[in-house]
């Protein structure tokens, strides 16, 4: 018996050992942690249970038959994040570049398909090379079957992808499906192809960093949510978002206990929104005074940032918070804001989490540059999202509500639940000066006769209570109240049920 388990320990540390000590160290050179290092991070102290870690590949091309180690590239297991269970997928750099066997994709499906039957999230930490090229066509379609279950999973259950290293070829698309990609700079970049093969294709000459590094994909092409310092700082903020999501659709939103009252009033919220219209103000700030204990964990921070999203609390359960934000372009709606807010909404009715919504918009942005990008089926995107969405929505009302932006974000007339305005707000089709520039393009020359049909403007649309006599706003609410209000009405809606007519899907402007 002794035997047997010194055989096992051996087994073991010979798994634990990856690739090997010098390779470890070249990944501790390079300020990277390993795939079992980062394993640890991740999850709560001693919960890892991995699975699959003597699995081998089965290849014989190109002396592969000689080069075996057993794990193959990547671990697998699952464990708790304070104290809920989260399946992982660590990719192993040590071990052939983490790149992809046919053997390895069987442990990434074991996963993935144990996450989805026991509905829990899955977490990948990427660090790999793509395809096994040693495995051609084996790896490909072990990549294919890794997405199949991406895809399958997508809505059911959290899945989150964390790139800690390269992320080339087949490796690229499988965080792509996932809901929200978080990167490391300096250590991790991402791409279809290398700058060696964009050399050769395009002639252009542009550095791994230059193509797909972090600060590139979270502040141009929006396909990273999000980057941290190193692994450590990485691994931390997933641990802080897993406490924000739930397990599954159908889990709903994790309850945690909370110090703060739901009936805090916050009296600077009064005095938040300038004399001067023109001025802007934080609504960053605002969001940290309404929410439990002012924690906020921002999505795509980098990007479109004349629109704030991400999660917080309201009385210990998860809300996501859609916010313009008139620090940038005065809050204006343009077709990359439009695009990243209607994601985040769409992923918040698929995982059953209310969305409050802050709105003070002066309308779409203006100009070919918008028109030619598509800015009409961008901003339809996030119509589309808020209108479909079945979870409770609360929307307040601090400033401008102007033109289509005002229908666009979360109002009454496409299912809100519960929409309050400040008395400071304003809700229009367009600003007075514009409005008046346009009915009395006659009087233009005439500044005195212009500046009073200005103020006449003002005085009938410049507020809340038009649409508040209509009913389009349940209620004028006092700043300093809108923490409590909120609370109040997420209570009221807690049973809320309502369903979309029975389709295969929609069809969403993509
Ligand atoms: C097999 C690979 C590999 C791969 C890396 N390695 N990528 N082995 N298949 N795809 C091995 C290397 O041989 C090396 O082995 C070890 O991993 C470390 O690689 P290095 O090149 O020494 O490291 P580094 O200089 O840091 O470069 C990392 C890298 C580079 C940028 C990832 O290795 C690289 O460009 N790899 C190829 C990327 C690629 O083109 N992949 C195929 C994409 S096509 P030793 O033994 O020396 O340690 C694809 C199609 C799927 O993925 C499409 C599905 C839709």
């Amino acid at each position: 018996m002794k035997d047997i388990i010194e055989e096992l320990e051996r087994r073991r540390a010979e798994a634990r050992l990856g690739g090997g000590i010098k390779r470890i160290e070249a990944q501790h050179k390079r300020g990277k942690l390993t795939a079992r290092e980062r394993i640890e991070l991740l999850l709560d102290d001693d919960s890892f249970e991995e699975f699959d870690m003597y699995v081998e590949h089965r290849c014989v091309e190109f002396g592969m038959q000689d080069k075996k180690i057993p794990g193959d590239g990547v671990v697998t297991g699952w464990g708790t994040i304070n104290g809920r269970v989260t399946y992982v997928i660590a990719k192993d750099f040590t071990v052939f570049g983490g790149s992809l066997s046919q053997a390895h994709a069987a442990k990434m499906t074991k996963i993935q398909d144990m996450a989805l039957k026991n509905r829990a999230p899955v977490i990948g930490i990427f660090d790999a090379g793509g395809a096994r090229i040693q495995e051609g066509v084996d790896a490909l379609g072990g990549y294919g079957e890794v997405f199949t279950r991406n895809v399958m999973a997508s809505g059911v259950i959290p899945q989150i992808s964390v790139i800690m290293g390269p992320c080339a070829g087949g490796d690229v698309y499988s965080p792509a499906m996932t809901d929200f990609i978080f990167m490391v700079r300096d250590t991790s970049y991402m791409f279809v192809t290398g700058p060696d093969v964009v050399k050769t294709v395009t002639n252009e000459t542009v550095t791994a960093e230059e193509l797909g590094g972090a600060i590139v994909h979270t502040s141009k092409s929006s396909i990273a949510d999000n980057s941290y310092e190193n692994d450590v700082e990485a691994l931390l903020q997933m641990r802080r978002l897993m406490d924000f999501l739930p397990s599954s659709n159908l889990s709903g939103v994790p309850e945690l206990p909370t110090l703060d009252s739901a009936d805090r009033v916050e009296k600077s919220l009064d005095t938040i929104i300038p004399d001067n219209p023109n001025k802007p103000y934080d609504i960053k700030e605002l969001i940290t005074k309404v929410a439990d204990e002012g924690d906020f964990f921002e999505i795509q921070e980098a990007f479109a940032k004349n629109i704030v999203i991400g999660f917080a609390r309201m009385e210990g359960r998860t809300i996501g918070i859609v916010a313009n934000q008139p620090m940038v372009l005065a809050g204006v709606l343009d077709s990359d804001a439009s695009r990243k807010a209607a994601r985040f909404v769409r992923y918040c009715d698929c995982f059953d989490i209310p969305i409050v919504t802050f709105v003070d918009v002066p309308g779409f942005l203006p100009g070919t540059k918008q028109e030619y990008g598509g800015l009409i089926k961008h901003g339809a995107k996030l119509l589309f999202a808020f209108t479909e969405a079945t979870v409770p929505k609360i929307t307040v009302i601090t400033r401008k509500a102007y033109g289509g932006a005002y229908d666009v974000m979360s109002s009454k007339h496409i299912r809100g639940d519960v929409n309050y305005a400040w008395p400071t707000a304003e809700i229009a089709v367009m600003g007075a000066k514009g409005a008046a520039e346009i009915l009395y393009r006659s009087e233009l020359d005439d500044q005195e006769k212009l500046d009073a049909r200005i103020k006449d403007y003002e005085s009938r649309f410049a507020n809340p209570f038009v649409a508040a006599e209509r009913g389009y706003i349940d209620e004028v609410i006092l700043p300093r109240n809108t923490r409590v209000r909120i609370c109040r009405a997420l209570n009221m809606l807690r049973n809320k049920t309502l369903e979309n007519p029975w389709k295969k899907h929609d069809n969403i402007p993509l």
